[in-house]
């Protein structure tokens, strides 16, 4: 291969450009955001070069095929990390892979391996949440749904931990702000789930944007070269995001030109470089100049081709399948298991009794309010192909795939009810900026929701339709304008005339019995509103797919139970950012003075419909080496009448170590189904080789001594049974 060849297998570009530039000329080795048009075109192209390389198509399938009309959009991975089960997470990124590979798309640009930390942060819901565990147990298992049982398998496509690493460490959540970490912590917390996706045969891995103590990540040797391929043995293909190594010239200024630029990326250990193509160039120069070996090109490149290899592009370049398409895109195989994962997401954070709502005969009528009642946008969530959001999509989703809150009601209800509906307030940011661009390309975020934050007679309305109605469910949320990729946001509250409509019709059927039922569509937790905790009812949704409307429809008359935990806390304010539980110790003086430190829900919170008494922890050893499992069997007694879906969950602390450490750490969960009147006794293992800590020498060690293990329904320190352990050390031969 000729140097420029194999630059050119390092080059990842737009197609939405020219494609006969990007192929022909810049022998790009790989294609993102392929039109199903240009498809076609760009594998021609590509056959058509000197050595007639396959090209390796990618795109953003992160919860579904978002830029396929009619694919199968899934809860997004906030909302799928509700339903705590690594097998349905699988089975989800299974289906969206079946899906993808048959429009040709070879690669996904998923899963989210960040941790939440600042809510404020735009990308939150394209996280598994704020807990290390949770989300190396779920990314694992989206990793092994996409790639299946190996990349030779049609329906197989490539995954990618994203984003390498600390990128969600933000300054007051603002998208791409540096990352204040040190080693220390980088590898205490935001390492592990990218580790543990390399353990899975994760092939590819990109970068975040940020720069972390003043090192662009792209340019971070220790990171990418040292830890990443060294000590993890990574084997696969490093991607940049979007222009990173531009960046560096353009926006970070480390570095005075392309060239510059080129050198340093490829020296830091990137193998394929996003939407610069003044790298093609470049990194020639970079050789031609003697800063660049050409050895290290090749490295690169190899890589790349290594992945082609492994798909089996030489012999079959996976263009589109049209039958498949018609076989799997939005099947109604896929469509169940859709709506599966959404009843299984959903978490039910304040019940006073009135659900499930299930009521003798006769006729009744349901009021269903709220700005994202029926707005399939709120369903799907950002990156699924929203109206304005892709230019072949120009309405997005097609609108009869998706489910609102107010079609499952519809769906649900019996034939002898009334489904009443009035949307009573817009959703409006604060500081209204539709023009602000989505990516650098200056791409425009579609126009956010016109109207005044409060119309009067759009609340009165709003309150009259409650009133008439025997059942009050007020849909409400965010928008896409309000999260993703650059639009972070900064407070929490429920923006535009929500928190007017709540307080109207909380406080307007105040005088009645008719039930007030708040179900939350958004991208990331809001702060709620007093109404919202006097309403009789709080049901958390996210963003959660297509059918997600009709699994809230199902939770409120009781059709399923109640099965999902908070990945992530809710604060009360925006002022107590961050809030994640596993906080460090020894905060003298944490507390605010003006406010409890105490989030509103904490992290794995969720009711069932009925009442689950936890008693009789045991361990079956309490003198452990760290090669040893500790085994807790804990017994769960259904008091009520309906089932409990519970989440057994195990937490650590650490009682004394060398340098400050987590309060404690979620080590094991699992899924317990108790029957109503029965006892369950479930157990948990707990290797002690995840009892471990991070020490002044950024090294990973079980310091020997004691621990406590916590098991229980939820983080809450009062919800947890308690049992210790000690860990000694290993005996040294003498
Ligand atoms: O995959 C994304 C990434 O998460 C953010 N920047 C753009 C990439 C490609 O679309």
């Amino acid at each position: 291969m000729t140097l420029s060849e194999k630059v050119g297998q390092m080059l990842q570009l737009d197609a939405r450009g020219d494609l006969t530039d990007i192929v022909q000329r810049k022998l790009a080795g790989s294609i993102l955001h392929t039109s199903p048009e240009r498809m076609h075109e760009a594998i021609a192209l590509a056959r058509r070069t000197r050595l007639g390389i396959p090209l390796l198509t990618a795109d953003d399938c992160i919860h579904g095929h978002s830029f396929w009309p009619g694919a199968t959009i899934f809860p997004t991975q906030l909302a799928m990390a509700g339903s705590w089960d690594p097998d349905l997470v699988q089975r989800a990124a299974r289906a969206t892979a079946v899906e993808v590979a048959a429009t040709g798309v070879h690669w996904t640009f998923s899963p989210v391996l960040c941790i939440t930390r600042d809510l404020r942060w735009g990308r939150v819901g394209e996280t598994f949440g704020e807990d290390p565990h949770l989300i190396s147990e779920l990314g694992a298992a989206m990793v092994r749904g996409y790639q299946g049982d190996g990349l030779t398998d049609p329906t197989a496509i490539l995954a990618c931990a994203k984003h390498f690493a600390g990128y969600s460490e933000t300054q007051g959540g603002r998208d791409a702000s540096e990352a204040d970490l040190s080693r220390r912590k980088l590898t205490s917390w935001f390492l592990p789930p990218f580790e543990r996706a390399v353990q899975e045969g994760c092939r590819t891995f990109m970068l975040g944007y940020q720069a972390i103590d003043g090192v662009p990540v792209t340019a971070n040797g220790w990171l990418l070269d040292e830890v990443l391929k060294g000590e993890w043995g990574f084997r696969g293909t490093l991607v940049t995001d979007w222009d990173n190594v531009g960046r560096m010239v353009w926006e970070q200024k480390v570095c005075a030109d392309d060239v510059e630029a080129a050198t340093v990326a490829v020296r830091a250990g990137n193998d394929l470089v996003m939407t610069t193509p003044a790298f093609f160039e470049a990194a020639q120069e970079a050789v031609a100049r003697g800063l660049l070996d050409e050895g290290q090109i090749d490295e690169a490149a190899r890589r790349v081709l290594r992945l082609k290899l492994e798909l089996g592009l030489f012999e079959n370049p996976r263009p589109p399948d049209l039958e498949r398409q018609r076989l799997v895109i939005g099947s109604a195989e896929h469509a169940d298991l859709n709506l599966e994962v959404a009843r299984r997401s959903l978490v039910l954070l304040t019940n006073d009794g009135s659900l499930p709502y299930a009521v003798g005969d006769g006729p009744r009528t349901v009021a269903v309010l709220g700005p994202n009642a029926d707005d399939p946008q709120a369903n799907l969530g950002d990156w699924a192909g929203a109206s304005g959001q892709v230019d072949w999509m120009p309405d997005g989703h097609p609108r009869e795939a998706v489910e609102t809150v107010l079609d499952g009601l519809r769906a649900v209800v019996p034939g002898t009810w009334t489904v009443s509906h009035a949307g009573g307030a817009e959703i409006e940011m604060l500081v209204p900026d539709p023009d602000g661009p989505l990516f650098p390309d200056g791409q425009p975020r579609p126009p956010i929701s016109a109207g005044a934050p409060v119309d009067p007679d759009q609340l009165a309305e709003a309150v009259a339709t409650a009133r008439a109605a025997d059942l009050a469910v007020v849909v409400l949320g965010d928008t896409v304008a309000l999260t993703g990729e650059g639009c972070s946001t900064a407070t929490l509250e429920l923006q535009g005339g929500q928190v007017a409509l709540l307080d109207a019709v909380v406080d307007g059927l105040a005088d009645t019995d008719i039930p007030v039922v708040v179900v939350l569509l958004h991208s990331k937790p809001n702060v709620l509103p007093p109404s919202a905790l006097r309403a009789a009812a709080v049901v958390e949704a996210f963003s959660p797919g297509m059918r997600g409307g009709r699994a809230v429809a199902e939770l409120v008359l009781g059709h399923i139970e109640p099965a999902g935990r908070l990945p992530v806390s809710v604060p009360r304010h925006v002022g107590q950012q961050p809030t994640y539980y596993n906080q460090v110790r020894g905060q003298h003086g944490h507390r605010y003075a003006d406010l409890t430190q105490e989030p509103q829900f904490v992290f794995g919170e969720g009711l069932s419909y009925t009442t689950v008494e936890w008693s009789g922890l045991t361990l079956d050893a309490t003198e452990l080496t760290p090669e040893d499992i500790v085994r807790a069997e804990v017994t769960l007694t259904n008091t009520g009448q309906r089932t409990a879906y519970e989440v057994v969950q195990a937490y650590v602390t650490d009682i004394v170590t060398s340098v400050t450490w987590a309060t404690k750490e979620l080590k094991a969960f699992r899924r317990v189904i108790v029957p109503p009147g029965e006892s369950v006794t479930a157990s948990i293992e707990v290797p002690a080789s995840a009892c471990s800590i991070v020490d002044a020498t950024s090294r990973r060690v079980v310091e020997p001594g004691e621990f406590e293990l916590g098991v229980g329904p939820s983080s809450r320190d009062a919800a947890l049974l308690r049992a210790r352990f000690a860990i000694t050390p290993v005996p040294t031969a003498n």
